[in-house]
């Protein structure tokens, strides 16, 4: 039986397996420069985050309907149930099918009708939290904010994530202070393949509470005692750090130095249907190479669940 946890670190979009984006290239008329599944897997040999988020943006235009955005999520859920999830924030990347011509709304509908019934089916309470594309302009990001205030009731917080290098989060700062003037919950990628400089700007100028990677963070060991002083979690995603070759070899992963550090590390897949596994398979994967024991592997659960924009009588109840 997988450890019960929470998955804080997940692309909604980057579920998206070849069976069900083939099924829905053939509902809607897209068609897709692979031959088959297996042709689109072949594909899957990233250089470095840019070569992934060029197949991944590719391939959404499969998403077209609400429908569409059900099954996704739904898919995922079934999935994370399997894994041990009990609680699942949810990234999405509304830009990327604004852009596309899908509205705002046709997406966020989509995935609720499956986070509606998650807990139900699944056992599984979830959370969304809407990200803006580093690499589009922060007017952009404005502009996807003030669409997303129809649905605040449904969106718990905000992100940031794409192409890092060369779009520091100072970039955002009016963006993320509008957010939090709404209530909103703020977190970043920072530290993927950003410096650690990334990390302290998502802190100090955009009022992050937790930071999704933050590998980059153990070249300043100023940062980490800071980070593990304040208790800011970090979302890690050790297969996804191996795939996009931020990391050689999952051996070489530095989690153990993080939580001897004192920091509050958690485990997530990030991109599963890309990087070659769900939660538990990043929690196997490291335990395995990292030679991790079952306290270690507790922490790690029990750090999810403190990690979580749960409410506290929710944390309570043992999720
Ligand atoms: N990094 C940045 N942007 C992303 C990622 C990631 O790992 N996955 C999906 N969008
Ligand atoms: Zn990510």
């Amino acid at each position: 039986m997988p450890v019960p946890k929470a998955e804080l670190h997940l692309h909604i979009e980057g579920t998206l397996e070849p069976e069900l984006a083939f099924a829905l290239a053939a509902r809607n008329g897209v068609t897709l420069p692979y031959a088959d599944t297996e042709a689109l897997r072949e594909a899957y040999r990233f250089s470095d985050l840019q070569s992934f988020l060029d197949l991944y943006y590719g391939l959404m235009a499969v998403l077209r309907t609400a429908e569409d955005f059900t099954e996704l999520a739904d898919a995922y859920l079934a999935r994370a149930g399997e894994q041990g999830v009990r609680h699942a924030e949810i990234f999405f990347d509304p830009q990327a099918h604004t852009a596309r011509g899908v509205p705002f709304g046709v997406v966020v509908e989509g995935l609720c009708a499956a986070l509606d019934r998650a807990e139900e089916r699944y056992g599984i309470s979830t959370r969304l939290i809407m990200c803006f594309l580093r690499d589009e302009s922060a007017e952009s990001a404005m502009a996807t904010l003030e669409a997303a205030k129809p649905y605040l009731g449904r969106i718990t917080g905000v992100g940031l994530d794409s192409a890092e290098v060369g779009h520091p989060p100072a970039k955002f700062r009016e963006v993320y202070e509008e957010a939090a003037r709404l209530g909103l919950r703020r977190v970043a990628h920072a530290g993927e393949e950003g410096p650690a400089a990334y990390v302290r700007e998502a802190l100090d100028v955009l009022g992050v509470e937790r930071i999704d990677h933050g590998l980059r963070c153990l070249e300043d060991p100023e940062l980490v005692e800071r980070l593990a002083r304040e208790r800011v979690p970090l979302t890690l995603c050790p297969l996804s750090n191996v795939r996009l070759r931020a990391i050689d070899a999952i051996g070489d992963h530095p989690l153990r130095t993080m939580l001897a550090a004192g920091l509050v590390a958690t485990v997530n897949s990030d991109d599963p249907a890309y990087f070659g596994g769900y939660v538990e398979d990043n929690f196997d994967a490291v335990r395995d190479a990292l030679g991790l024991g079952e306290e270690e592997l507790r922490t790690l659960a029990r750090n999810s669940f403190l990690a979580a924009f749960l409410e506290d009588d929710e944390e309570l109840r043992g999720r």
